[in-house]
């Protein structure tokens, strides 16, 4: 049993810099034609040169491969002449409430101090992607964050806003409620609730933000998956850290997936008959939403067993060790 996907796009990863970028960028690019490459660098990419100097860094590592970095800027109070200089450089701009994840510090504080900037974003057409989490307790936050998609999806009717990672059934409700609202969701929130990253022995490389929820939550989230809603698009958070730094007193948030997410994908899909749907959960639905015509690349995958590593690097992926039933066919 095979399965041929045509240029798949991971829309939101974490790519990191120097020698952590060496190693992360060839393994998103052996199976995906393009990506969405988040800001949160220390400091954040929060300039149009810097956003510049990035790209090269980007290239660079990825030495030639046929993957597409859909570059984005770090959202802050960015002037008119500074949207438009980077508008033909960037997919959208990542807004991160401030101190709500992995460098996210100098990220916003009030919402509607900065209703300016999404006015100007949305006359210019330029994407807000949200890390949608208030500061509540942990297992509410993205819950209570509904609240801002709702009001911004209605202040800004025509501002295109990805709502990322979502790990909710109510961030689930909320595509078919507002036109101009779209999500990306990860493997490992299809796959994981609460349970697996504390319910029994802790697991490290289980925890990221937002935090794994309920069984109806993932649920909720699968069943959108599965059927390939049309405004939900794959964005792995894959979110490399160093062993040190996840095995440790004061954990790191984030879940390093970017080798294994086609190979887990494949299978959560078979195993619920729907690999019909996987090929617009992985690039169609992504190409439609953002316009997007990433490079052509195909990626076949079969139903034959693959042992996940134990490391990559200093990085320990999700389930290493474990034998999943699909592989990429190389
Ligand atoms: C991400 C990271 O490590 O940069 N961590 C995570 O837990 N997902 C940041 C983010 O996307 O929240
Ligand atoms: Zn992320």
């Amino acid at each position: 049993m095979t399965i041929t996907l045509s240029s798949p796009l991971d829309m939101h990863i974490h790519f990191r810099q120097d020698a952590m970028l060496d190693l992360v960028a060839p393994l998103s690019a052996l199976h995906f034609a393009g990506g969405v490459i988040m800001p949160n660098l220390i400091p954040p990419v929060n300039s149009v040169d810097r956003l510049l100097w990035y790209r090269g860094e980007i290239d660079r590592a990825l030495a030639g491969a046929a993957f597409e970095p859909y570059m984005t800027l770090f959202f802050r109070d960015y002037s008119e002449e500074e949207l438009i200089a980077a508008k033909p450089h960037i997919i959208g701009i990542k807004l991160y409430p401030a101190g709500a994840t992995t460098n996210s510090d100098s990220g916003v504080r009030e919402i509607t101090a900065m209703n300016h900037v999404f006015a100007m974003m949305e006359h210019h057409g330029i994407p807000l992607l949200v890390h949608g989490e208030t500061h509540g307790f942990v297992m509410d936050r993205e819950r209570e964050f509904c609240e801002v998609y709702r009001y911004l999806a209605t202040t800004f009717p025509r501002l295109q806003i990805t709502m990322e990672h979502i790990t909710t059934a109510d961030a689930v409700s909320l595509l078919d409620e507002f036109e101009n609202l779209r999500a990306t969701v990860t493997p490992h929130h299809l796959m994981i609730t609460l349970d697996d990253v504390v319910g029994g022995l802790m697991n490290p490389h289980l925890f990221c933000k937002p935090i794994a929820k309920r069984p109806e939550d993932r649920e909720a989230l699968l069943q959108a998956a599965l059927r390939a809603h049309p405004k939900l698009m794959l964005g792995s958070d894959s979110a490399p850290h160093p062993l040190d730094k996840k095995e440790c007193p004061g954990c790191a948030a984030g879940v390093f997936t970017a080798p294994i997410q086609l190979p887990l994908l494949a299978d959560l899909f078979d195993r619920h008959d729907s690999l019909h749907n996987l090929q617009a959960f992985v690039s169609d639905n992504a190409r439609r939403l953002y316009g997007v015509q990433p490079p052509e690349r195909i990626v076949t995958l079969e139903r034959s067993p693959m042992t996940i590593p134990d490391s990559y690097g200093p990085v320990v992926p999700m389930w290493a060790g474990r034998t999943i039933p699909w592989s990429v066919v190389s």
